[in-house]
């Protein structure tokens, strides 16, 4: 075959897996079905066909980004490996489930996609600033790339749940410290035990950084079971990864805010609820608070005021990617909750992560590729339909009605 018409049959396919929307799963399916003798022939027919829709929604929609954007080496080598994941799972559009060696190849498969996609994050981070810093940034593509990064690294965490509970529950890779986890599901997740884990962590890291580290205190209100500690059906690594980032943030601007006294610093609260409809976490800190101006700014993918760290460094950074806050964010949006902050200027912070109480409601969150995505990408900035103050006050005796 011509490597042309190979082509066009790439784009052929990926045009008809992405005329199909996603699925959206619920983690009380998710837990349902990797209970009850989980099937590995049901998990395998309903992937083959749903993987590779959800990366077909995903690729047609980087194709709307400028063209100057993907021709950074770094967003085209993201889209190799997102052409060879697709192509690799094509492999098993007819592959029957009866097949002895299907199954067992396509978990194998499904590993490699997920190593090669495990840089996805930097590197296209890398290719955003390699654009912003040839090209700067007009609001338009600004908003363009935000808009796409949100979705694009939402789909990415949904590729690699689905992934993960396939392999979790048919590979040989089960967790020997959690036998009671479906997949990469706690049924019966201890919330406070996660706030304590990500805040050593954290902790840990501060320390490297500063001589110091603000100490923690937690409360909890079970408001649907008095006195019982709070648990929850959730992924433990996405809400480890949320607190890790808040309590980096309060961290940092706890003990920067305190430069003079580092010995006495004002602890983090943490305080855990639960109501009929909502499980929240709040990290307040006194690290002396955002203006309300910055505030949406804060959840930009390249927004950050601590210095670039540099990529090679075999060091954690603390802080410096201004990925922190819009990733977790979107881990908190991906099961129907969401993070928001609120600050107060000269006194700190209160970040909440909200969490759906019931896992039947905890349903994916996932960017769909169709007519108003794309108008999104189309339309160019409109004008200011609110006022903007105006920089010298008009002189209004210059209006005084002539006698
Ligand atoms: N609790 C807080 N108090 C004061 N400022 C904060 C707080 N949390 C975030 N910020 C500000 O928001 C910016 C963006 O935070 P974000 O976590 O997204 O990125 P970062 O911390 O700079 O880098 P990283 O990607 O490593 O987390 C920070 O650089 C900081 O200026
Ligand atoms: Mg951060």
């Amino acid at each position: 075959m011509r490597l042309s018409s190979v082509f066009l049959n790439i784009s052929a396919k990926i045009e008809y897996y992405s005329r199909f929307s996603p699925s959206p799963l619920s983690i009380k399916q998710f837990l349902e079905f990797g209970r009850d003798n989980a099937c590995e022939k049901t998990s395998y027919m309903f992937l083959r066909k749903e993987l590779p829709v959800r990366l077909a929604n995903t690729m047609r929609e980087v194709n709307l980004l400028p063209d100057k954007l993907l021709a950074q080496p770094s967003v085209r080598l993201v889209q190799k490996w997102y052409m060879q994941s697709f192509l690799e799972l094509l492999d098993y559009e007819n592959r029957s489930s009866d097949d002895p060696h299907a199954l067992n190849d396509f978990l194998e498969i499904l590993i490699e996609i997920r190593n090669r996609h495990n840089d996805v994050v930097p590197t296209m981070a890398q290719g955003v600033i390699e654009y912003k810093e040839k090209f700067g940034f007009d609001p338009f593509a600004s908003s363009n790339i935000q808009y796409f990064l949100d979705r694009f690294y939402t789909n990415r965490i949904s590729f690699r749940m689905l992934i993960n509970q396939h392999t979790l529950l048919f590979g040989n890779d089960t967790n020997p410290a959690h036998p009671k986890h479906i997949g990469s599901i706690d049924p019966a997740c201890n919330v406070a035990n996660v706030v304590n884990d990500a805040y050593e962590m954290a902790k840990m890291l501060c320390e490297q950084y500063y001589p110091t580290a603000p100490t923690l205190k937690i409360k909890e209100f079970n408001a649907k079971a008095p006195d019982k500690p709070i648990q929850a059906v959730y992924v433990p690594s996405h809400l480890f990864h949320m607190l890790f980032e808040l309590f980096k943030n309060a961290m940092r601007a706890t003990v920067e805010n305190y430069e003079e006294n580092k010995d006495d610093l004002p602890p983090i609260k943490a305080k855990v609820t639960l109501g009929k409809e909502d499980l929240s976490i709040k990290i307040s800190d006194r690290g002396g608070g955002v203006p309300l101006r910055k505030i949406d700014r804060l959840f930009n993918y390249t927004y950050s005021t601590a210095p670039s760290p540099s990529l090679n460094s075999k060091r954690v950074p603390l802080a410096g990617f201004g990925h922190g806050l819009p990733i977790s964010r979107l881990y908190a949006r991906y099961f129907q909750g969401d993070l928001q902050l609120y600050s107060m200027e000269g006194v700190g912070t209160d970040a909440v992560i909200y969490l759906k109480a019931l896992s039947s409601e905890s349903f994916e969150r996932l960017p769909v590729f169709n007519k108003s995505a794309w108008r999104h990408y189309q339309g160019g900035p409109g004008a200011d339909d609110w006022s903007n103050p105006s920089k010298e006050p008009r002189d209004a005796s210059k209006y005084k009605a002539k006698r």
